[in-house]
């Protein structure tokens, strides 16, 4: 094989401690949009969200205080189509490494900019959620967590008791990433030898940084991404193609055929 997989695989069989980033990259096959895409025609439909959204609009504080009710709608609607999407054998295939590296004795820990949940419904059970979860919903005024979100009525927002308008448990631009999360983030690449990154453009940080983390505690770098990003030239070996079909066979190569 000559397009990387074993070179990947020979870095994995090594390795103690692996931490796996992923991105909107790995959903895609599930069939959920991802956020960039250079290409996108802005006409279509499942076009990357930024091509077919304002962010300040619907992934700011500012845009949602402006207009909670559109937003709302919004998430409620992505929401939708990941309860409707199911895990892809990407998924799959990094709840495999999870098994795999504890069966050895080692781990493998993930942190995912992702907010669909599918990495838990796949069986990942060491996930940390960077971006937080569409999934959570809570007031915006006094924090109390929503259940039963449904949709707002025309230019209503939907509202806690309190009056509050209730909003997505996602992290938004300008916001800050969850404390514990961070430290669970830090301590993971602090002691990674094996840093994996999926699906994701590497231009949002910190998720983007992490690589220099993990390359300054001398962790090998692997990349998976179906387009070269910003970070492509700077790992040991990138894989270039889609992560539903790479990453199975690079777990087979690693661990054995599964049938
Ligand atoms: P992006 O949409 O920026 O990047 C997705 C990456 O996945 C691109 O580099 C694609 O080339 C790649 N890709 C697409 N399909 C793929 C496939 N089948 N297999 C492998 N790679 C594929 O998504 P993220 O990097 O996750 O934040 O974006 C980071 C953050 O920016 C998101 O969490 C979101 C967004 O704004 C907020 O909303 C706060």
């Amino acid at each position: 094989m000559s397009d990387g997989v074993d070179a990947a695989a020979a870095r994995l069989r090594e390795a103690t401690r692996v931490v796996v980033l992923t991105g909107a990259g790995v959903s895609a096959e599930s069939g959920l949009a991802t956020f960039r895409d250079p290409g996108a025609d802005p006409s279509d439909p499942d076009a990357a969200y930024w091509s077919r959204y304002d962010p300040m609009q619907m992934a700011t504080p500012e845009g949602f205080h402006a207009n909670p009710a559109l937003v709302q709608r919004w998430y409620l609607w992505r929401m939708s189509r990941g309860e409707a999407a199911a895990p892809n054998p990407g998924h799959i295939a990094i709840a495999r490494l999870e098994r795999e590296m504890e069966r050895r004795g080692g781990s493998c820990t993930l942190l995912t900019q992702n907010v669909d949940g599918l990495h838990h419904a796949a069986g990942s059970r060491r996930v940390h959620e960077l971006h937080g979860s569409i999934l959570r919903w809570r007031c915006a005024r006094c924090g109390t967590p929503a259940t039963d979100i449904e949709g707002p009525p025309d230019d209503a927002p939907a509202t806690c008791r309190c009056g509050g308008a209730l909003r997505p448990g996602v992290v938004w631009f300008g916001e800050a990433l969850p404390q514990d999360v961070l430290a669970a983030a830090a301590e993971a690449l602090d002691r990674c030898d094996v840093f994996l990154s999926v699906g994701t453009s590497a231009v949002v940080f910190p998720a983007a940084g992490f690589i220099e983390t993990a390359r300054a505690r001398g962790a090998s770098t692997i990349e998976v991404n179906r387009d070269p990003t910003p970070i492509t030239s700077m790992v040991d070996v990138s894989l270039q193609g889609r992560s539903g079909e790479l990453l199975p066979r690079l777990m087979d190569v690693v661990f054995g055929a599964t049938d």
